[in-house]
Order: C-alpha cells, then structure tokens, then sequence
C-alpha cells in the first residue's frame, strides 16, 4: 500500500484568500447594488506594454516558421535573456553576477518554494512574521518545520523573527542560529524596507553564523530610495551566502505571462560543494525551460522602450501607493510602507482585530483588503492594502473610507 507525504497532513488550511473570497461574495449576494472595491490580492491590472506585446508577436511568428522555430528552450535559460538580466539588474548597479549564475524560471513562486529542496532536511530555517506564505509552506512540505501549535500559529521548528511597528519593521538576528534565512526585500505584506546598511548587517551576520540567506526582491522594480540595495548583491560578502530571487510579475506585470529568475553565485559553497552546481542540477532534472516567446518577452523589459513603458508603470501603481498612504494619514490612520514597495500597511483603528476591520471596511466602505493576521501572528492589528488596482477605483475607495 502505497504512503504519502504525511508532512502534507499538517499544513493549517491555507484559508486567507478563500475566506476573503466567500466573505465577499457572500456580502455582494446580499447587496446586489454595492459597488465592492478590491484592493486585496497583489494581482496587477494594467495591460502589459507595448514593447512586450510587440516582442511576443514577434517571436509568435517565430514560432510558425520552420527556419525560424524552437523547441525546448535550454533549461537554464537563454542566454540573450541571461545576458540582458546580467547587464541592466546587475552590472549596472555595480554587482559582481555572472551568466551562468542566472536560472531562468517561470516565477518566484516556484524558485521560493523549490529552493529549499538543495538542503538538508535538519536545517533550522528563520522567516520575518509576517511572511510570505510560500517559505514556510514549502518547508512543512519538506519535513523541516516540526508541529504546528494551532494557538500561537506557529511551528515548533521555525526561527520568526517578528517585524512590527516595535522594531520599525526591521528583524533582529534570532537567539537561536538559524541555517536558512528567507528575507523578502522590500517586503510583502509590510510594504517595508531595509537600507542597505542594515541589509549589510545580514550578510555579515549569515556569513559569520554560516548561514544562506534566500532573498526575495520580487518587488525591487518600486524601490525609490537612494539607500536602498536593489539586490543583495550590492553589499560585500553577499556572494558567498545569499541565494536572489527575482520576479517579472511586478516591474513588468507578468502575473500571467510567467517568468522568474534566481541567481545562485559560484561562491556559494557548503564545503567543497558548490550551490550552483547543485541548482543546476535540480532545475535540468526537474524544469524544461520557460517558453521562447516569454523569455523574448523578457528580454524586451530590458529594451530602451520596454524600460521607459515600466517605469511609467510602476509610476501609476506608485501613485495609488502615494493617494492611499496620504489618504488614510489624513483620515487618522497610522500607515507603513508604501514608499518602496505597492503595498500599504495599516494599523487597525480601535484595537479592531485585522478581521473586525476586514468586515468593517467591506459592510461600511465596500472595501476589500487583506487582514494582516493572515500573513502571520505578528501581523495581527494590521490590514494590506495593494497599490495595484487602477487610478479611479483607488481614488473613489480612499473618499470612502475617508467617510466613515
Ligand atoms: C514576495 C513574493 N515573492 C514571490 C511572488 C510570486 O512571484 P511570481 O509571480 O514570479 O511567481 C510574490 C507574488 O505575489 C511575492 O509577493
């Protein structure tokens, strides 16, 4: 008889965004005439730009020519797509990243959950709470967390390092050493940040501890301070503890299209054995290659039109970020982020629990956001609000709550 991966079985639901869902149908069923405003889940929803498209239809006809065909894409990557990822996010901001450095992926979502596979199982991971949800997901999966204590909605084997208004949304280095530490820079769901200062710190505190840091920076395309690393790679030492992961979802609205990176430099090494290889390995055994078209849509991010069109886009989303920020300051609110990063976060008012307020804004503003407390403990008291919808409904849904 067969058995099976009995650490499935000890996942909690993962009910947040099915709970907000049925909450919110359930609410417009019963008032049809409500006009709901989602500014919930971090999907984008301007189209892609034009640079993109004109990419795609390119290399779509590529694809209906015998001459000019392709099949399966080298598993790594292409390297026209390697190459201008290397040049324009690394190069140019002065980080030491080689081509056989970069592996092309469909997203984050998959390298965030994969890359925990190349360790041992025994390893001791450390997460911020709130968190994404898919480090530590991915972990239980693998065995690594221990038992789940339903009450304070934690793992016995997991190092959270709490990042509240308290400590200004910065983790401090845990009592306990950690061997992997997940950091996703600027953050989601705080809508926070690190300088490169205290992103420094890390990098010399998981080199001393002999720890890998995997760093998240789906959202570095939003960071508009000057102190602020866009990649790990900028501070000394990086490369030979810290794994980068990297998103198209965000700068370039590939929520749909699917396209990801991680870089795991050569330095890289536990011993003798060297990370790369071990991730070259994985990713040729396990993944055949993102499609031609989306790594052509890709390179064309890194065109001069495609850099202009995403900066005006990541502009719009900014100033969604600015109208809710400024918006709720001036109706009393006290609000994070927002600044490097399309997410804002809220204190709830009057001691409201992130649900209370999730109930309130839907039934008196018709607003739908995301309770903190769905992202971890420490998230408790606090409300997402996404920067990504369009212009009009942001403006219309802050005169709402300003209202109330
Ligand atoms: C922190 C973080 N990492 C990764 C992802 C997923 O990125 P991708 O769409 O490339 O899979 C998201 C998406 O919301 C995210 O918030």
């Amino acid at each position: 008889m067969f058995q099976i991966n009995e650490n499935y079985q000890k996942l909690p639901g993962s009910y947040l965004f099915s709970t907000i869902a049925k909450k919110v149908n359930a609410y417009q069923q019963a008032n049809p005439d409500k006009n709901i405003i989602r500014l919930g889940i971090g999907d984008v929803t301007q189209p892609l730009a034009p640079a993109i498209i004109d990419a795609l239809h390119k290399s779509v006809d590529e694809m209906g020519h015998a001459e000019t065909f392709r099949g399966y894409a080298p598993d790594l990557g292409y390297e026209f797509l390697r190459k201008a990822i290397v040049d324009n996010d690394y190069k140019q901001r002065g980080c030491q990243v080689e081509i056989d450095e970069v592996f092309i992926s469909d997203g984050a979502k998959s390298d965030s959950g994969n890359i925990q596979e190349i360790f041992a199982e025994s390893n001791r991971i450390a997460v911020c709470d709130p968190v994404y949800p898919v480090y530590v997901d991915s972990n239980v999966m693998a065995g690594r967390t221990g038992t789940y204590d339903k009450g304070t909605e934690t793992w016995s084997n997991v190092i959270y390092m709490p990042c509240t208004a308290e400590n200004n949304f910065v983790p401090e280095f845990p009592k306990e050493t950690p061997d992997m530490i997940y950091l996703c820079l600027p953050n989601n769901p705080t809508g926070t940040t690190l300088t490169k200062d205290q992103l420094q710190q890390w990098v010399d505190y998981a080199n001393r501890v002999g720890a890998v840091i995997i760093y998240d920076a789906a959202y570095e395309a939003y960071i508009s301070e000057d102190d602020v690393a866009h990649s790990i790679y900028e501070c000394e030492g990086a490369r030979t503890c810290a794994i980068e992961l990297r998103s198209f979802s965000k700068n370039a609205g590939f929520t749909g299209v699917r396209l990801g990176f991680t870089v795991v430099p050569k330095d890289l090494k536990c011993g003798d054995v060297s990370l790369n290889a071990m991730w070259a390995r994985r990713h040729g055994t396990k993944f055949n290659g993102a499609p031609y078209i989306v790594q052509r849509a890709g390179e064309a991010v890194y065109s001069d039109e495609g850099k202009a069109q995403l900066k005006e886009q990541v502009a719009y989303y900014m100033r969604n970020a600015k109208t809710i920020k400024e918006g709720l300051k001036d109706a009393g609110y006290t609000v994070f982020g927002g600044v490097n990063a399309p997410y804002i976060w809220l204190k709830t008012p009057d001691q409201m629990t992130s649900w209370e307020f999730f109930d309130y804004l839907l039934e008196n503003a018709n607003v739908v956001g995301t309770p903190g407390s769905g992202f971890g403990p420490s998230g408790e008291g606090y409300f997402r609000l996404t920067a990504f919808g369009n212009y009009e409904n942001t403006l219309k849904a802050l005169e709402r709550i300003k209202a109330l």
